[in-house]
């Protein structure tokens, strides 16, 4: 049933990011979410489908935003979403590489709903039993033989670049691993691991909604990811417990964060390592954009032209 639903959610995807496009490059990131919000508000109204809004972003930021809760949709069969309109606002404003508009669907059930607060992410392609309750040097070493290799001085570990994730970036250098580091865009690092050949491990802080919408790669592709949300005040508290969470200390697996089947769709805004950005056309040319559509078991990459219509 849900496979019914691919080309209606990646025409809402491939909008939302022609749309973005044209705000790439004018520094406004609040105005470039606000447009991006709002053209997949307005797709997924289109969509024939009651779909009930999971997961959004942008409260943690105080941006434009899909809300928890919100119910889209022309009506229907009941489906649950996950979003990121525009991953990488300030990206996307910089017009710099890797902004994508990032959604995931699946049945009722199937996506956990959390706040937008940060969440600690431990992800690695190779099946080994990776934990908070480890040391960064332990997990590394488990990495490391779930690999194949002799020690973690064999391993790259992608890290995004913020003061918060200083100490991890230390204990794993310690350890003797290497750390890329990336400096906006979890999601595009984790689904980069999980489809190729990109790096060892994923590690440390960033938002929880892309650690709901990476686990949902991850279910559908292989490896192996924890996520622990991180509270910063009783308000982000309050939020968690609103939605049923109540362990505030609590580690989930990608199992627990996407639990039934759901479908992952990722479409490039701006150039980037995962995906092209959109070239944009004009009423006589069509514009092209290249997305992922990432389905339990496999993936594949979807190159359209779409003509605008103004
Ligand atoms: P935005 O789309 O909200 O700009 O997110 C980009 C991003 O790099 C995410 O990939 C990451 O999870 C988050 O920012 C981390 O948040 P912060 O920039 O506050 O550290």
């Amino acid at each position: 049933m849900l496979h019914s639903y691919i080309l209606e959610f990646l025409s809402v995807a491939q909008r939302t990011a022609i749309s973005s496009y044209d705000m790439a490059g004018l520094g406004d990131s609040k105005e470039a979410d606000r447009v991006a919000v709002e053209v997949m508000r307005n797709s997924l109204n289109e969509v024939n489908a009651t779909i009930n809004v999971m997961v959004g972003e942008g409260e943690r930021d105080c941006a434009p935003m899909l809300h928890i809760g919100e119910v889209l949709g022309k009506g229907g069969p009941l489906l649950e979403l996950a979003v990121d309109p525009l991953e990488g606002t300030d990206v996307c404003a910089s017009f710099m590489d890797g902004s994508l508009v990032v959604l995931g669907f699946g049945k009722p059930g199937s996506i956990i709903s959390t706040p937008d607060v940060y969440m600690e992410k431990i992800y690695t392609p190779y099946d080994c039993d990776i934990s908070f309750g480890n040391t960064v040097a332990e997990n590394l070493k488990k990495i490391a033989s779930a690999k194949g290799v002799k020690g973690p001085e064999e391993l790259i570990v992608v890290i995004l670049k913020r003061e918060r994730n200083q100490k991890l970036i230390t204990e794993v250098r310690d350890v003797g691993a290497r750390v890329q580091l990336v400096t906006d865009g979890d999601i595009s690092a984790i689904v980069s691991m999980v489809i190729g050949n990109a790096g060892d491990a994923y590690m440390g802080s960033g938002g929880a909604p892309e650690g709901v919408l990476s686990a949902m790669a991850v279910r559908n592709l292989g490896g192996r990811m924890v996520g622990r949300l991180l509270f910063k005040s009783g308000e982000q508290r309050e939020r968690a417990q609103k939605l049923g969470i109540t362990d505030f200390e609590r580690s989930y697996s990608h199992d627990e964060l996407i639990r039934e089947d759901a479908i992952l769709i990722l479409t490039g805004v701006t150039e980037g390592k995962l995906l092209g950005g959109v070239k944009k056309g004009s009423l006589k040319h069509p514009a092209y954009c290249e997305s992922l559509v990432i389905l339990p078991g496999s993936f594949s990459k979807v190159c359209s032209t779409i003509h605008v219509c103004k």
